[in-house]
């Protein structure tokens, strides 16, 4: 088995075949390997830095109807909130003396920020915050939309394919919403410049092994600048409430294989592996991740952004957030980077 991450290691790539053995092997040997090459290959290009993005989280008002989150349309006991514009610019302020310098803005599909006040907003960020980037992550939209936002200022665009293989999309979302529309999106917002982010959820029901090698397929073709993946958790109140969720070993095994993938890559530990065991970030930056998104929003509304069970960093101030995600980075031997944290070598446009 070992010699199958010694080929991911020196290639770059493996047959499907290879792949779907190295996701399903339970041998810990195999498991070792993966991490000590995923972390010499982060290591490589990011030394021991590890990226902040503060994550504010503008809007839990969603017109979609996602079967796996908490915040979709049908859940009529979500607690909805979106920010003001100035609540939003107090957020980055906030982050801005925290030493972050990449604001995510990340909501539901909420028609309330539609081109004209997100436009505002960006360039408003744009002015105050010249060194900073500015991430959006706001759902599907139009070409023209994300080519407004873009030159209004906006670099980067956080999208998760979700599922690439045609089968698990339909499961995991309502009929009016397609893979096609999905990707479509995606290779929109690459060739508009942004800096793309996708991505998917590991363990989400009805997943098979074939799928996730879909996954790796489609990020191949799409060859984004992030990959954010992390656990599957169930809401209470979705129709996956009693699903089981992923499971700490098949995340980590992923990120490790997505770093070796993808040696350049910026590759979130997620909030969701937190969520999922007390050092499951911990664990994700030792196999190859080198970002971690605190939590900016204020803290009266964070409960309420509740997309899975359990979240964490929904109670603490953004400066403890900070404090605590500063002291788990370095007790895992990294170093937190008050930069940009752009992918090496991706050329600004
Ligand atoms: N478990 C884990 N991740 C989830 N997301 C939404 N709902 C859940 C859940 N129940 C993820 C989606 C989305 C991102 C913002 O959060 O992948 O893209
Ligand atoms: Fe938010 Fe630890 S990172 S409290």
């Amino acid at each position: 088995m070992t010699d199958i991450v010694e080929k991911l290691y020196s290639t770059g790539n493996l047959s499907d075949s290879e792949l779907e053995q190295l996701i399903l092997t339970d041998d810990e040997e195999t498991a070792e390997l993966l991490k000590k090459y995923a972390d010499e290959t982060r290591r490589r290009y990011y030394g021991d830095k590890v990226f902040l993005r503060g994550l504010i989280e503008i809007s839990s008002y969603c017109k979609n109807d996602c079967t796996y989150c908490g915040i979709r349309r049908s859940n009529k006991d979500a607690d909805r909130y979106r920010l003001s514009r100035e609540e939003i610019l107090s957020c980055c302020e906030n982050g801005y003396e925290l030493g972050f310098r990449t604001f995510v803005m990340q909501g539901g599909e909420d028609p309330y920020f539609s081109d004209d006040v997100m436009v505002s907003i960006i360039s408003e960020m744009r002015e105050k915050y010249p060194d900073c980037a500015i991430t959006l992550s706001l759902g599907e939209r139009s070409r023209e939309s994300y080519k407004k936002m873009k030159d209004a200022g906006a670099d980067r665009y956080l999208l998760r394919h979700e599922a690439a293989s045609e089968e698990l999309y339909s499961k995991l979302h309502p009929k009016e919403m397609s893979l096609q529309n999905r990707k479509k999106c995606l290779f929109d917002l690459r060739e508009l410049g942004y800096q793309v982010g996708a991505g998917f959820m590991v363990g989400a029901p009805f997943q098979t092994v074939k799928d996730l090698i879909c996954d790796l397929r489609f990020l191949q073709e799409l060859r984004p600048q992030m990959i954010g993946i992390g656990p599957f958790v169930p809401h209470h109140n979705t129709p996956f409430a009693e699903e089981k969720g992923g499971t700490l070993e098949l995340t980590l095994r992923l990120l490790g294989i997505l770093r070796l993938l993808f040696p350049k890559v910026l590759l979130p530990a997620t909030t969701a592996l937190g969520t999922i065991s007390p050092i499951g970030r911990e664990l994700g930056l030792k196999t190859g991740c080198n970002v971690v998104m605190p939590n900016l929003s204020p803290v009266k509304v964070r409960k309420k952004y509740d997309l899975y069970d359990n979240k964490i960093c929904t109670g603490e101030e953004a400066a403890e957030c900070r404090g605590c995600l500063q002291r788990r980075i370095e007790s895992a031997g990294y170093t937190v980077a008050n930069e940009r944290g752009d992918q090496i070598d991706f050329k600004i446009k």
